[in-house]
């Protein structure tokens, strides 16, 4: 009797995995059905981004071979979660021709469809995505004070490099930028043209964070924010090159009045943690502060933020 029992646990182990295996191969060829049909005329029918379209198009429309992808709730280089990809179907991407799907196809064909995005590129069946980053649950306040820090730090950063000075795109290398498929890029006009990652002041945290992979933009980690006067105090010289001398000037006293690595050094880690998340948040709300309050893309997407702090 006992042996008749552990026959049949067996056997009914090996049927439900049968059944799950034949469940999970219906998922991707449905999945792929829906693909060719619907997405391979941008995306290409082996998903190299060479579809018909695809030429007409800027952003080009993703190459889904070599699993990089821009939007991630993981760190910078890795894969996507399986719900980043189907948030990106359901969604869209802003200012793309990438279109939003989630009024077309139900849950069940989208998950279908990211089961058979990952068959494109062989990295998803050799590794799997690293743990999604965290956001602090405290979120400090938005004040004049806090942006004006956000300003010296995007000056410290070089974000001008590629962004310029103003967020207005007109940095030393604004005009050089490429992809990882050598497609020439250009950066949003921080005055007037929406994120794609999103614009609330935690998404643009989130994308400071994982960067857009395959793209020039990078992620910074909390170490990032880790300088002390001596790291920054000194040399102004590339900072004339484009910004105002009352501008460097500002920027110089900033730099000369931080706190020194003795004392940063020295604090309980999370007081110190603490000192790198302002100038990261810093960061972000600056940023934001660029928007321009008569554009369109601030009446539609910041005002309603902002009205509900
Ligand atoms: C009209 C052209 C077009 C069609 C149709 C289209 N896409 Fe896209 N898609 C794009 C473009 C362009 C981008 C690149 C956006 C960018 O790089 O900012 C993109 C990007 C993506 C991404 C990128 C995500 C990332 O994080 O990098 C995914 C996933 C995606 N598309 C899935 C699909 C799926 C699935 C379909 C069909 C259901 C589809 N697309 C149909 C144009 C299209
Ligand atoms: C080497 C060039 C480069 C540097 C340095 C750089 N960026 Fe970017 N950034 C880009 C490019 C290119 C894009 C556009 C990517 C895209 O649209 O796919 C971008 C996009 C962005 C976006 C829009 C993201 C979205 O969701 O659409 C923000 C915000 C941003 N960068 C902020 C910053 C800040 C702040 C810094 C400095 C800490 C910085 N960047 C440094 C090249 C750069």
């Amino acid at each position: 009797m006992k042996k008749m029992n552990r026959y049949i646990i067996t056997f009914s182990i090996s049927l439900y995995g049968a059944l799950n295996l034949v469940s999970a191969e219906d998922d991707v060829n449905h999945g792929k059905q829906l693909y060719q049909s619907n997405c391979s005329g941008c995306h290409g029918f082996r998903g190299d981004g060479e579809g018909l379209a695809a030429k007409y198009l800027n952003p080009p429309p993703r190459d889904f071979t070599k699993g990089k992808y821009k939007f991630r709730t993981t760190p910078s280089g890795s894969l996507p979660t399986d719900e980043n990809i189907a948030k990106i179907i359901r969604k869209g991407v802003r200012r793309t021709s990438m279109p939003a799907w989630e009024n077309i196809f139900s849950d069940k064909d989208i998950s279908d469809v990211v089961a058979y995005l990952k068959t494109l590129a062989e990295k998803f069946s050799i590794q799997d995505p690293a743990p999604e980053l965290t956001i602090p649950s405290t979120i400090p306040e938005k004040t004049d004070a806090l942006i004006q820090e956000g300003a010296m730090v995007y000056r410290l950063m070089e974000c001008w490099n590629c962004h310029g000075p103003h967020g207005e795109v007109d940095g030393p290398t604004s005009d050089k930028l490429v992809d990882d498929w050598g497609n020439k890029m250009v950066a949003p006009n921080f005055k007037n043209e929406v994120f794609k990652g999103g614009d609330d002041p935690v998404e643009v945290y989130r994308t400071f964070s994982t960067g857009l992979t395959g793209t020039p933009m990078p992620g910074y980690d909390d170490d990032s924010f880790g300088f002390a006067r001596e790291d920054v105090e000194g040399d102004y010289d590339n900072l004339y090159n484009v910004y105002s001398d009352e501008e460097v000037n500002e920027y110089a006293a900033w730099a000369e009045s931080i706190i020194s690595g003795d004392e940063l050094y020295n604090l309980p880690e999370d007081e110190m943690y603490e000192i790198f998340q302002r100038r990261k948040w810093a960061m972000v709300y600056y940023v934001l502060s660029l928007r321009e309050k008569e554009s369109l893309v601030y009446k539609l997407f910041v005002k309603d933020y902002e009205l509900t702090q």
